[in-house]
């Protein structure tokens, strides 16, 4: 809904000041409040609680202002790679049969498919660690054609557990009990609210007795159908009713002097009493909390489970939260206008250290239409989390849904996706390491030019890559916006060279646009059907030359799923510089993965007249020279753990 509280607090700001300088403002604090946009220009903070904490990050430019705050809040977990392939989720699947259908299907058309999801549908009348015996029977064969294919499971999970089972029938309410890990109302009795499976009972994450409580019921869950991921939903905690079964004592936390302006006017307002009592405080100052401390036990839960890295989908976010979730932008709809503002909700969680997340593509409720949809499934490639989900009693929408033109290309800009997964694998490592954004405004590589501030339409991938979508019906073009500089067509090599102008681009409906900023050197990948980063698909650098010849890249490699790779010196990183005619690939660190895959072939945009040879580790090599100053060479076969050049006169 507009114009109240999201699912998420982040009491940050990012402010440009003059030539392209920016400042940022932090106020850690967890109570509700109020920020006042003023006129003169200035910022009005009214919370109700706690303690003024603040922190001023002096940038001087905005990527840096990014970096200091991340590095208080805490940087971004690495995700498992498959994190960063394609997600295909919808509420009503209704059967295990009709969910693996979809899978299959996918398949058949050769379309890219990492992840497939289930919603509440799997659930025995929506019960968390209940399985639908008789419309998900097949749910566990489903998960291992899965694991068969390297594809990948996650389930929903809500925090409400169902308080009303027959006392002995329902282990996780039980146990609970016995536990004590529920939320209190100011009695000190289990807090009663209500959720898809009816009444429940909220487990209080701020005690680490809930932790060991959640794991035992996912380790128990897992025995039945081994689940790779969790979607952590209705995690603000959401509640249909506002209070509790009780209503709320009549007091001044919940009728504080001061109400901010939230959604129905009541701190109680769809979720649980502020005077309920958690652990660590009442939940007054504990709410917007919530989201991060499921996040954090499902994060180490996980981890407990499947010994690899994590991956938790959260919808309630707080500031340190990319340390163990990623997010998805909630309930959209299948409308033109919520693909545009997507872009703004994508750049806005870069910003805030989350930098894993996406939108609903094709949107979530309402019928998807075939042409937005195409459109939606372009764009959503470039969200750095790309899952397609729909509402239940809505028309499929997964690519097999629509014509064989929609289809193919969806499936095109998927593959384009995974072409792309060693640029998008490496800009979450200098995410997880310095605090980088992945997905970023134009902004932050040109923050001296004034007119990319309000840039909402297109976005880069780290410093390079520029993503110009279609977002409007019925059009063939798009205008986008070009700093000063050279830029390449990423397709063509084509060069464009732009005073800092607007400019029309061909965008037919199989089209995204995409321009490679000069001076750059990206790693990229024969695309498979999974990222599976065992299959060592061979890898093809594209340089885009500078005026003077000069570009520079990297790539960090490692066996994408084991904890800590970084940390714990398994991984490879390479560095790539194109200077004066010669491109050297350098061993920086090195590591078993980076022996698996070759670089198969490289392509030098601006090659500015056609060479008479083409040396490879001094070597003669075959080549071909376009006449729009691209140059390739192929069938290298190179080793990317030992360095190498290539060269030409
Ligand atoms: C919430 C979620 C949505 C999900 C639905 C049913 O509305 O935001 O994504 O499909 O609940 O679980």
């Amino acid at each position: 809904m507009e114009k109240t509280n999201l699912y998420g607090v982040h009491p940050f700001y990012l402010a440009m000041e003059d030539a392209g300088n920016a400042h940022g403002f932090f106020l850690l604090n967890s109570n509700a409040m109020d920020v006042v946009l003023q006129p003169a220009p200035a910022l009005t903070w009214r919370t109700i609680g706690g303690i003024l904490d603040f922190y001023v990050f002096l940038g001087p430019d905005p990527g840096s202002v990014i970096q200091q705050y991340v590095e208080v809040i805490g940087y971004p977990a690495m995700p498992v790679y498959w994190a960063l392939g394609y997600h295909l989720c919808r509420w009503g699947y209704n059967t295990s049969d009709s969910t693996w259908e979809v899978v299959k299907s996918l398949r058949g058309y050769r379309i890219p498919q990492d992840v497939q999801w289930n919603d509440i549908d799997y659930m025995d009348q929506f019960m968390d660690f209940t399985l639908d015996s008789t419309k998900f029977a097949t749910l566990p064969d489903l998960v291992k054609d899965l694991h068969a294919h390297d594809q990948r499971y996650v389930m929903i999970l809500d925090p409400g557990i169902s308080s009303t089972q027959p006392n002995g029938s329902y282990w996780p309410f039980d146990e609970g009990l016995k536990r004590g890990v529920f939320i209190k109302d100011a009695e000190g009795k289990p807090l009663i609210g209500k959720v898809w499976p009816g009444l429940t009972a909220y487990p209080d994450f701020s005690d680490d007795v809930t932790h060991e409580w959640w794991y035992d019921n996912l380790r128990r869950f897992h025995e039945q159908v081994p689940f790779d991921g969790l979607w952590i939903d209705m995690n603000e905690p959401s509640n249909f009713l506002d209070g509790s079964t009780n209503g709320c004592p009549s007091n001044s936390l919940e009728n504080p002097p001061y109400t901010p302006g939230v959604l129905g006017g009541l701190l109680r307002a769809k979720t649980v009493c502020a005077t309920a009592q958690q652990k660590q405080s009442i939940h007054y100052n504990m709410h917007s909390l919530y989201g991060l401390m499921e996040a954090k036990a499902s994060a180490s839960a996980l981890k407990r489970l499947t010994g690899k890295r994590p991956f938790v989908i959260s919808r309630s976010t707080f500031p340190g939260q990319g340390m163990y979730s990623g997010h998805w932008l909630g309930d959209n709809r299948s409308v033109w206008k919520d693909l545009y503002t997507s872009i703004a909700g994508m750049l806005t969680f870069n910003l805030l250290g989350i930098p894993l997340v996406g939108a609903d593509i094709c949107g979530f409720g309402e019928e998807a239409q075939e042409e937005m949809c195409v459109r939606w499934t372009q764009l959503g490639a470039f969200y750095p989390f790309t899952r397609n989900h729909n509402s239940i009693n809505t028309k499929p929408q997964d690519p097999t849904a629509f014509s064989p033109l929609a289809r193919t290309a969806m499936k095109q800009a998927l593959l384009l996706r995974y072409s792309l997964f060693p640029v998008l694998y490496t800009l979450f490592h200098h995410a997880h390491v310095r605090g980088h954004t992945v997905a970023r405004p134009l902004m932050f590589e040109f923050p001296k030019d004034v007119r990319t501030y309000g840039i909402d339409k297109q976005f880069l991938w780290g410093k390079s890559l520029l993503v110009t979508p279609v977002l409007e019906e019925g059009v063939d073009y798009v205008d986008g916006y070009f700093p000063e500089g050279i830029w390449y067509d990423y397709y063509t090599g084509d060069c464009v060279r732009s005073k800092g102008e607007e400019l029309r681009l061909r965008a037919p409906l199989d089209k995204i646009n995409l321009h490679l900023r000069e001076g750059s050197v990206l790693p990229t990948q024969t695309p498979n059907l999974t990222l599976s980063v065992s299959s060592g698909q061979p890898l093809h650098l594209v340089s885009s030359l500078s005026d003077d010849g000069s570009a520079s890249g990297d790539l960090f490699w490692d066996d994408g799923e084991t904890v800590d790779t970084y940390e714990t010196n398994q991984y490879a990183y390479i560095i790539f510089n194109v200077s004066k005619k010669v491109m050297t690939s350098q061993v920086l660190h090195s590591n078993a993965e980076a022996t698996f895959i070759t670089v198969e072939s490289a392509t030098f945009y601006g090659v500015k007249a056609k060479p008479s040879r083409v040396l490879v580790n001094y070597q003669d090599a075959q080549f071909t020279y376009r006449t729009n100053q691209v140059l390739t060479v192929q069938d290298l076969g190179l080793n990317l753990s030992q360095n190498f050049t290539i060269s030409w006169m």
